[in-house]
């Protein structure tokens, strides 16, 4: 079926008035580029030259031009009667990860900030689209108990619970604080106040907090190499010093960032289950960590993202269980324990800060919803979600298994899959050292949402990997997906 692009356009088609760049060509520019970043699809429809014109506040014959040139270009094409469409056989154009820099850099530098620019250039936004088998992090949203989370989403959101129509608490619900802590009791081995819980919109959201809060510019932060995007690139425009701190067997390789990068403000770890080689911090990494930490006044953010799913033998305590000081910032999110668009994440904070969280929070949103909040205290309090955790630990360890098993029997000419006993995706080295990108690119067109492990680093790459995520993969697509990977990867092979 066509769709309209119609919403797009005007909702991110900004043309400037005041620039030497003629509108015609601001109009044309982003088109093409819409249409190269594959956020506008072959075949789409596109809006009529009046509607377009109307919205847009030009003349009819400035759209006319601009889809006629973009006809010649190969880049539309008119069907009488119809209307205006992106041609087909355009999906080669698509780029390795989906990017939203859709305007010319010469018309950003002369437009834009500094910081627009950073932002525009993250990998980061990955993240962003429509979800494939195999995308690293993605939960099993086919088996999220949707009938009776809504049950509890309308029940906060009845008269009785008229409040949670306001802004909610400057800290998040006071309920799903109590929740939480309860919750890290029992699975993280903390014993935390629920006063000093700070609901968020999610990890990223913390991360923002407490880059504003505690970083100044060139500020250094140890962040482990390869690491997670997102926040990465976040220290980065908020200023600070990103030191790249390689990943040994016990984790982030302390002896090294203190030789190389002492004494920093902030040091980002995943100790759980690191982000994305999946080490589990070692009990003499953390307790060495934390001593350093302690001695030099560091901040550590700990990302528990995913400490959830562990398929064989007890989690280690969470880092800031051992924390007897108050050096750690520990971060926890329901993006992967539910699903994503829940947004809610929240962070364990020294009292002495909670003051400047809070306020923080205030000045730069409060983006999480009370009724979501609510819904999702009742949730916990019920036992639905432990149920759900459970659940989806035997399924993820299934759907591991069958990704293991098709690859070793499909793939094992061309990737070296590392076995793994937690999280939510495996990483498989690729054997003849072709680009991991190259081959990214080319399963992506026949469905395979892996990423390349090179996008993780900062710096040098180590390694030419596949990430492939299992958790969201459906057990029946994977046998098939699988055989066809070992025939995309055998050409590889063949043109070496
Ligand atoms: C390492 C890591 N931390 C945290 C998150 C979660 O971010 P959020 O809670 O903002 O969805 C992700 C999600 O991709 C992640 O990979």
């Amino acid at each position: 079926m066509v769709k309209s692009a119609k919403g797009a356009l005007l909702s991110t088609l900004e043309i400037d008035r005041n620039s030497r760049i003629p509108i015609y060509r601001q109009i044309e520019d982003f088109l093409r580029q819409m249409i190269l970043d594959g956020v506008l699809l072959p075949s789409q429809k596109l809006p009529s030259s009046r509607e377009l014109a109307l919205e847009l506040d030009v003349s009819r014959i400035t759209i006319k031009s601009v889809y006629e040139q973009l006809n010649s270009e190969g880049y539309v094409q008119g069907k009488t009667g119809s209307g205006t469409f992106v041609s087909e056989g355009l999906e080669g154009e698509t780029p390795v990860i989906p990017s939203l820099s859709i305007i010319k850099k010469e018309y950003f530098d002369e437009n834009f900030s500094q910081t627009a620019g950073h932002i525009s250039f993250s990998k980061a936004s990955a993240r962003y689209g429509s979800i494939l088998p195999f995308r690293p992090g993605v939960p099993a949203l086919d088996k999220f108990p949707i009938k009776r989370w809504n049950k509890y989403l309308s029940r906060a959101t009845t008269k009785s619970s008229i409040t949670n129509l306001s802004y909610g608490d400057l800290l998040g619900s006071q309920k799903l604080r109590a929740s939480i802590a309860y919750h890290l009791a029992d699975s993280r081995g903390m014993k935390v106040d629920p006063k000093q819980i700070l609901i968020t919109s999610g990890a990223q959201q913390a991360f923002v907090l407490i880059s504003y809060i505690l970083m100044n510019t060139n500020d250094t932060v140890w962040y482990e190499n390869p690491g997670h995007i997102a926040g990465r690139d976040l220290m980065q425009i908020v200023g600070g010093d990103v030191a790249p701190i390689p990943i040994d067997d016990e984790g982030l390789n302390l002896p090294f960032a203190i030789s190389n990068f002492p004494k920093p403000k902030l040091i980002f770890t995943t100790p759980s289950h690191q982000q994305p080689l999946g080490i589990t911090m070692s009990l003499q990494r953390r307790l060495a960590l934390l001593k350093y930490a302690h001695e030099n006044a560091s901040w550590i953010i700990e990302d528990d993202y995913d400490s959830e799913f562990r398929y064989r033998g007890r989690p280690l305590p969470a880092l800031a269980a051992l924390d007897k000081v108050g050096r750690v910032l520990y971060v926890g999110t329901f993006s992967k324990s539910l699903f994503p668009s829940v947004r809610i994440g929240y962070v364990v904070v020294p009292e002495m800060l909670m003051d400047a969280f809070a306020k923080t929070r205030n000045i730069f949103g409060q983006t999480s919803s009370a009724i979501v909040e609510e819904a999702l205290s009742n949730f916990m309090d019920d036992g639905c979600f432990a149920e759900h955790i459970r659940k989806m630990r035997r399924l993820y360890r299934d759907r591991r298994d069958i990704l293991l098993n098709e690859l070793q029997k499909n793939c094992s000419n061309n990737l070296t899959p590392q076995k793994t006993d937690a999280g939510m995706h495996i990483i498989a080295d690729i054997k003849n050292g072709t680009s991991d990108r190259l081959v990214h690119l080319e399963l992506l067109k026949s469905g395979i949402d892996s990423l390349p492990l090179s996008i993780y680093y900062l710096g040098p790459v180590q390694r030419q990997a596949l990430v492939l995520g299992f958790s969201g993969s459906q057990k029946k697509v994977i046998p098939k997906l699988v055989s066809k990977m070992g025939t995309i990867l055998n050409t590889f092979q063949a043109s070496n």
